[in-house]
C-alpha cells in the first residue's frame, strides 16, 4: 500500500497530494500541526493531540474545520487505506490560500492536510544503548506552547546535533534547559525527576504528561521546574520523551557521560511503564 495523503476532504496516494503555492503555510508558516502515532493500529492519545491542535489553532486564530469525532473517523479511514501495522499520522492546518499579504485574508478557508506513513520506530538497540545530545541556545520565539509550523530553529538544531554525531539538540535559554528540538527533556537527580514547566517556553508534550503521570504513580518525586545546564550535566540520568522517541535515555551530553554513561534505573523503569501503557 502506498503512503496516504489527504487534502481538504479528499484521500489520495501521498505522492499525488499537493497544495497551491499561495497556501499561507508555505508562504508564512502560518499554521499548526500534530504528529500522532498508532500502537496496535490505533491512534495513541488521540484526544490529547486533538485538544492541543484546537488550542494551537485557537491561539493563531484559525478555525478547526472538524469536530474531534470527524478527525477520528478520517484518521481511521486513512489508516484503513494505508494498511500498515503501525503508522505516523501528520496533521497540518493552515490559514488557507490567498494572495501573499501578512494580514489575515478575509475569506480564505483553512487548508487541512493529513499524511499517513509507515512508522519506523527507533530500533530496540538504540533504546537499550541510549543516545547522545548536544546543548545549544534556544533561538525560538516566545510561544513554543503553540505547535506551529515554524520549525526553523528546531530544524537547524537537529541538523547541528546530527553533524555532531548526536541524536538530539537540547535547547538552553538563559542557562535553563527548555526542551529538545523534537522532544521534552527530563532530568533525574537523587531519585527526583525534573522537567521544564508548562508554559510559553516549551511544547507541552502529550508523552511528557503521560510520563509524569506514570512517574507519580511509581512514587517518584516529580518537579516541574527549570533545570540549569550545569544540573543537566551533573544529572544521574537524562531522558527524552515524545511521540517518536517514546522514553529514550540520553547517555552523553556535549560529549560527556551522564551518570555512568548508560541508561539509568529510573529511565529503564519509566520505559517499562511506558511500554505497558501503550501495549
Ligand atoms: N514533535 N517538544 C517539541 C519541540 C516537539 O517537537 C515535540 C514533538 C515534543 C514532544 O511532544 P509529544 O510528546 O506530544 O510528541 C516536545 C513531533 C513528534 C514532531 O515535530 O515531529
Amino acid at each position: 500500500m502506498p503512503d496516504v495523503g489527504f487534502v481538504n476532504g479528499r484521500f489520495m496516494p501521498l505522492a499525488q497530494a499537493a497544495v497551491p503555492v499561495e497556501d499561507r503555510g508555505y508562504q508564512f508558516g502560518d499554521g499548526v500541526y500534530e504528529v500522532v502515532r498508532t500502537y496496535q493500529g490505533k491512534p495513541f492519545q488521540l484526544e490529547a493531540h486533538l485538544v492541543r491542535l484546537e488550542r494551537s489553532a485557537e491561539a493563531i486564530g484559525v478555525s478547526v474545520p472538524y469536530p474531534r469525532q470527524e478527525w477520528e473517523r478520517l484518521m481511521t479511514e486513512g489508516l484503513r487505506q494505508a494498511g500498515y501495522e503501525d503508522s505516523k499520522i501528520y496533521v497540518q492546518l493552515t490559514r488557507g490560500v490567498a494572495p501573499r499579504d501578512h494580514v489575515f485574508p478575509v475569506d480564505a478557508q483553512p487548508t487541512v492536510v493529513m499524511t499517513i506513513r509507515e512508522l519506523h520506530s527507533l530500533p530496540a538497540s538504540v533504546h537499550k544503548a541510549g543516545v547522545e545530545a548536544v546543548t545549544m541556545e534556544d533561538l525560538r520565539w516566545g510561544r513554543c506552547d503553540i505547535k506551529s509550523l515554524n520549525l526553523l530553529p528546531n530544524v537547524m538544531g537537529r541538523q547541528r546535533a546530527k553533524e555532531a554525531g548526536a541524536f538530539e539538540a537540547i535547547f538552553v535559554r538563559n542557562g535553563l534547559v527548555t526542551e529538545g528540538s523534537v522532544s521534552n527533556v527530563m532530568v533525574v537527580r537523587d531519585g527526583r525527576l525534573s522537567t521544564a514547566p508548562e508554559g510559553p517556553t516549551i511544547l507541552s508534550g502529550v508523552t511528557r504528561k503521560l510520563v509524569l503521570d506514570l512517574a507519580r504513580k511509581e512514587g517518584l518525586a516529580v518537579e516541574e521546574r527549570y533545570v540549569t545546564v550545569e544540573e543537566l550535566r551533573r544529572a544521574d540520568e537524562v531522558f527524552l520523551s515524545g511521540t517518536t522517541v517514546e522514553v529514550l535515555a540520553v547517555v552523553r551530553v556535549d560529549q560527556k557521560p551522564i551518570g555512568a554513561g548508560i541508561p539509568g534505573p529510573v529511565t529503564r523503569q519509566l520505559g517499562l511503564c511506558f511500554k505497558r501503557a501503550v501495549g
